[in-house]
């Protein structure tokens, strides 16, 4: 039994469904969002923060940043801290110029959710999609949902890609070989923005969110329980591996949350065919390293509002013919970035610790970072593709 008829049927919620929807609604396309779950947790779930000069403006262009232009935080300058000592990079004056915003994903998930409804459209939280047949989206309580297209937005795991793939589509895949424990401590920034620490033990990381909350990351082994990493010892391997005693201490605070991480990246190598198309995590993966990922759902969102549009209202189908064209390159040279940085701050992955391969990759890393340290063009390179997408 059919429930509603819609011009697009979005699953998923996340920031590339409700980027899609909003840019919908905004050229008169009537949508029905489909989030399986229900509105706190949507609203409450802590992810990434990183947006790139690029999404700023596509968000701005089409009156969704109001909450980041007046709460996000500029950020132009990354450091890194080594054996060698530490550097920033002031990306502002280097590569295009672009800086990065941040604005916590969650605080952007509920600005869109806000507007969305405000432009009336047809959310419903607590809807699981079950099954994807041609413009057909059967739910879990055995209704149906049809539209002429569906987007897939619903993440790596979700039926969007599972429906492609069933039918032959293949994905490209890497695993990075290691995970991350993300750790979201009640703490002022230790750093003024983005700090990367290379350290014989692991990466760490710092980024700085708000005035009382920052994001850390340590390197971890595969398969590793965050329940096994206590307050105190998350404290003291960030306080190695970030050199305080070289570098000044920690402004430490409560652990609110702690999760692991595993890095790990794919890309679908069509992203969608006939009524179903992809955006966001459901069309790639993207490894963390570089914060791409965020940036991505927001590109391929707004490459596929316009193909939608231009098949719907004009009934011409060349911008969905040319998606996986359109988005593909950019996606690629996002992922090369990330790999990129993911060799830099992760050193020999696997390799036993003191063994002839370990040395041998930590001084790749370490010639690596010193690269970065000295040479214009290479800082060039960085800041281009550290900003851009
Ligand atoms: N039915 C309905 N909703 C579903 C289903 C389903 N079967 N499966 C998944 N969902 C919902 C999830 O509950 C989630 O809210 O789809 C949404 C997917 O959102 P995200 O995982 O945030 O994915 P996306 O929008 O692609 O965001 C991409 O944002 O967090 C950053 O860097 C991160 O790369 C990621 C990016």
């Amino acid at each position: 039994m059919a429930t509603a008829q819609a011009g697009v049927v979005i699953v998923g919620a996340g920031p590339a469904g409700l980027v899609l929807g909003n840019l919908l609604l905004d050229r008169g396309i009537d949508c029905v969002l489909l989030e399986r779950r229900d509105r706190a947790a949507v609203d409450g779930r802590a992810r990434a923060g990183f947006l790139a000069a690029r999404s700023v403006r596509v968000l701005t262009e089409n009156g969704l940043a109001a909450g980041l232009l007046t709460r996000g935080r500029t950020h132009t300058t990354c450091q890194f801290r080594g054996d060698r000592g530490e550097f920033t990079l002031d990306y502002a004056t280097l590569g295009r110029g672009e800086v990065h915003t941040v604005y916590p994903q969650q605080e952007l998930v509920r600005d869109l959710v806000a507007e969305y409804l405000r432009r009336g459209g047809d959310l419903r939280f607590g809807v699981e999609a079950t099954h994807v047949t041609g413009g057909r989206v059967r739910l879990r309580d055995g209704t149906e949902v049809t539209g002429r297209y569906v987007a897939g937005c619903d993440g790596h795991r979700g039926i969007g890609r599972a429906t492609l793939t069933a039918h032959g589509t293949r994905t490209a895949r890497w695993d990075h070989g290691v995970s991350w424990l993300a750790v979201l401590a009640a703490a002022p920034p230790s750093m003024p923005a983005t700090g990367y620490a290379l350290h014989p033990r692991g990466f760490a990381g710092h980024m700085a969110r708000t005035a009382s909350v920052t994001r850390y990351y340590l390197q971890c082994p595969r398969g590793t329980d965050p329940a096994n990493w206590s307050e105190d010892r998350i404290w003291t391997e960030l306080a190695t591996r970030m050199r305080t005693a070289e570098f000044g201490p920690l402004r430490t605070g409560a652990v609110l949350e702690q999760a692991v991480v595993d890095l790990r990246s794919d890309v679908l190598e069509a992203p969608g065919a006939g009524p179903l198309w992809l955006a966001g995590d459901a069309a790639g993966l993207i490894s963390p390293s570089a914060a791409k990922g965020a940036n991505l759902a927001v590109l391929q969102a707004e490459l596929l509002a316009r193909a939608f549009e231009a098949a719907l209202l004009r009934g011409d189908g060349s911008g969905l013919a040319r998606y996986a064209a359109d988005c593909l390159p950019r996606v690629w040279r996002a992922h090369e970035f990330s790999h990129w940085m993911s060799g830099l701050l992760h050193g020999p992955v696997g390799a036993d610790g003191d063994g002839d391969e370990a040395r041998y990759g930590r001084q790749l890393q370490y010639a690596r970072l010193e690269s970065l340290r000295t040479s214009r063009a290479h800082q060039d390179f960085f800041a281009e593709n550290y900003t851009g997408i």
